[in-house]
């Protein structure tokens, strides 16, 4: 009887621990002016991922060694080169290498589709982008949101000139600004959105990478005031040659010519576009359990 009750519970634990151990990991990309960890932000994610989830691995991605640099670096280190960063904190760590889903807040969303596009390996499922900017953003960043004294600065700069080289080189924000008023300008100059949003040429490896995705998930917030314009978490974008008329993804030419893959995604019904009523990054838990969560890691 004994010996029944031991196998019950010796296999009641087994269940257990196997249920715990096969939830994907999660891996986190912050937004600007936002680190890996405040507590306030990508800290009170991690938690309720960690709830509703019991065991899972979380990995809120921290580009630099302090939470400081990591802060610092979402405004002044190359993308390109925090990409890389990634890549191979991503590539080191055992705990994904059967994949893992991302999610992206704010800038973190172009971010981690950057990622998704250059490291295949290990594996992202599925791409989730809270807010991102994938056509980029032609407005100056809202002060009186990012409450940081760099906020300003960067104002500043991306005023003087968002495709000056050395702007270009080192302010995150220039690299993925996009002027509609000079396509031109944005296509030759931009280091770091235009190259993976394929205007230069169409690169076949990011297509491919990208169609790897199980799913594309993307959200925008409805009475978002901060990103410019608001369009762009969902492909949408100005038309060229005025910043008034916007166009939808579905009649850019980044998914009529299919430069990335997006089109693919559409009609395999792997694309996903969710609207959330608020502001930029406003959403309720439950939301993010029922919508997110539940729909998209939890397995
Ligand atoms: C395409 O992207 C891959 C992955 O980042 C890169 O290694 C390769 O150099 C790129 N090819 C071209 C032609 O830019
Ligand atoms: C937010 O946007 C939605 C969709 O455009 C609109 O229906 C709603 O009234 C807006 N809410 C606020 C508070 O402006």
């Amino acid at each position: 009887m004994t010996g029944l009750i031991n196998y019950i519970f010796k296999l009641l634990f087994l269940l257990y621990a196997g249920s715990a151990v096969s939830i994907t990991p999660v891996v986190l990309w912050h937004g600007m002016g936002d680190s890996c960890c405040n507590p306030l932000s990508l800290g009170t994610i991690k938690t309720i991922i960690d709830r509703t989830f019991p065991g899972i691995y979380v990995k809120s991605l921290k580009i630099g060694s302090t939470i400081i640099e990591d802060m610092e670096n979402g405004f002044f280190l190359n993308v390109n080169h925090q990409v890389d960063l990634v890549c191979n904190q991503l590539a080191a760590d055992p705990e994904l290498k059967d994949g893992y889903n991302a999610i992206g807040f704010s800038q973190g969303g172009q971010f981690l589709r950057a990622v998704a596009q250059r490291c295949p390996s290990p594996r992202m499922l599925n791409l989730i982008s809270i807010g991102g900017q994938h056509q980029g953003v032609y407005g100056l960043p809202d002060c009186s949101y990012i409450k940081h004294p760099l906020c300003n600065y960067i104002r500043k700069l991306l005023n003087y000139g968002a495709y000056v080289g050395w702007v270009q080189n080192t302010l995150v924000q220039a690299e993925y600004w996009h002027d509609p008023l000079d396509e031109e300008k944005y296509r030759s100059s931009s280091i770091f959105l235009a190259d993976i949003n394929n205007e230069r040429n169409v690169n076949q490896t990011y297509v491919q990478n990208l169609l790897k995705l199980n799913n594309l998930v993307l959200v925008m917030f409805n009475n978002d005031t901060i990103v410019q314009p608001k369009e762009t978490e969902w492909f949408g974008f100005f038309e060229p040659g005025q910043d008034k008329k916007l166009y939808r993804m579905q009649d850019s030419v980044l998914y009529r010519e299919d430069r990335i893959g997006l089109r693919k995604l559409d009609q395999q019904g792997r694309l996903k576009l969710l609207a959330v009523d608020g502001n930029h990054l406003q959403f309720s838990e439950e939301w993010f359990v029922n919508e997110i969560l539940h729909k998209f890691c939890g397995s």
